[in-house]
């Protein structure tokens, strides 16, 4: 048998239980919600620790008050963003264990450090929110940008594994040059273009989280919640420009195959529609500062990331269907219904008290401004 395919393995001998396309459309979506508050996790702290900084010693500027409010809804992001990483890992897990536990042993020193670099930049963000009162108003927002970088090494090291994943022909020489796992899969031409795509949306991503601050706050400070309003949707046109160029350059790393297939051009045509749409929608708040024109332009650039969470899943589907397929074709469904009755019901649950703890945390936040 050839080696790429004993790198590969197959399922254990459990059947699934569920069919799945379901099993698929449960990662897309669980990947989507990790995806979002993560975007702001990854970048905020760089964000807030520019606008603390251009804020200077003045408290009441609006640029300090900007970068005070983000970095204290920073760990919210970042448990919102763990905890719903756990979704699509266990999907992953599900459908494409026999490539990613292999991919994961093969990267198994960096791997293992996320534990320790998420630990690390998560009570930094901690340390900031609870030390702030008694800090140096300059000095702070190094914590903030060191908590950020270390979060741009995790991502780093996710999308080494998510790419490395979809090449299991790399994982013999890989696994030969560092038994231990101290590999990365540089070598991958998508990996840098891929990666700096995620961390353009991120940016992205948290100029538009500042416009909704600036939507709570247009209702109680007309002039802080209009600014806030003008900096995301202005922020969010400047990082969606650069990122649409980043976004062409990852296009061209991919296969030919997956540029020239009928999804792709789909789903990409619908996304440039839709970015239009959101660009134009936040150049008009960005003169203004309406409301209306933010909503609209946020709803579509929502739109984007979600066709992007998509794209990205047609691109894992078309590197791995010549080994999956197969292992999918062999491998029995056997639906168990009481235990999808179980998950249905406790999604529900879960989604009425996400909706109670946002409500809590809103009016804990009310009273502390
Ligand atoms: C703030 C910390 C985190 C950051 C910055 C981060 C960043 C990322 C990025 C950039 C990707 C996409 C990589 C790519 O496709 O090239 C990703 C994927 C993923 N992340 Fe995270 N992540 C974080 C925490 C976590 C945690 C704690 C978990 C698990 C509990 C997790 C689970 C996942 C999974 C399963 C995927 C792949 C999903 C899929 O392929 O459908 N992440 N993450």
């Amino acid at each position: 048998m050839d080696a790429t395919l004993l790198s590969v393995g197959n399922f254990q001998p459990i059947p699934f239980p569920a069919p799945v396309p379901l099993l698929q459309a449960l990662l897309v979506i669980g990947f989507l919600t990790h995806a979002l508050p993560m975007n702001v996790a990854l970048t905020g702290g760089l964000v807030s620790a520019i606008l603390l900084l251009i804020g200077g010693k003045d408290e009441n500027a609006h640029a300090t008050r900007a970068g005070r409010q983000l970095a204290a809804s920073l760990p919210i992001f970042t448990t919102a963003a763990i905890t719903q990483g756990i979704v699509p890992l266990l999907f992953l897990q599900v459908l494409y264990g026999p490539l990613v536990y292999a991919s994961s042993i093969v990267i198994a020193l960096p791997w293992i450090a996320v534990l320790f670099l998420l630990t690390i930049g998560y009570y930094g963000l901690y340390i900031y929110n609870y030390g702030k009162q008694k800090m140096d108003l300059m000095k702070a927002p190094w914590i903030l940008i060191a908590a950020s970088l270390l979060f741009m090494v995790v991502a780093f090291i996710f999308s080494n594994n998510m790419t490395l994943m979809l090449t299991p022909e790399k994982f013999l020489p890989l696994y030969q040059a560092s038994p231990a796992g101290a590999n990365l899969n540089l070598t991958e031409p998508t990996l840098i273009p891929r990666y700096l795509h995620f961390v353009g949306a991120a940016f992205a991503v948290c100029a538009l989280t500042l416009g909704c601050f600036g939507l709570y706050w247009k209702k109680k400070d007309e002039s802080f919640g209009t600014w806030l309003i003008k900096l995301g949707a202005g922020g969010y046109i400047g990082t969606t420009l650069v990122q649409t160029l980043i976004g062409f350059w990852f296009f061209w790393s991919t296969p030919q195959g997956f540029q020239t297939a009928k999804t792709t051009t789909h789903l990409l045509n619908t996304s440039f529609g839709l970015e239009a749409i959101s660009l134009i929608a936040m150049g008009l708040a960005v003169k203004k500062g309406c409301e209306k024109s933010y909503k609209v332009g946020l709803t579509a650039g929502i739109l984007v990331v979600a066709l992007m969470v998509v794209l990205r899943h047609f691109l894992r589907l078309f590197h791995t269907d010549q080994y999956m397929q197969p292992l999918f074709n062999a491998q029995p469904v056997v639906i168990q219904w009481p235990i999808l009755i179980v998950f249905v019901t406790l999604a529900v649950l879960m989604i009425g008290y996400f909706v109670w703890l946002g409500r809590t945390v809103y009016n804990a936040y009310n009273k502390n401004v």
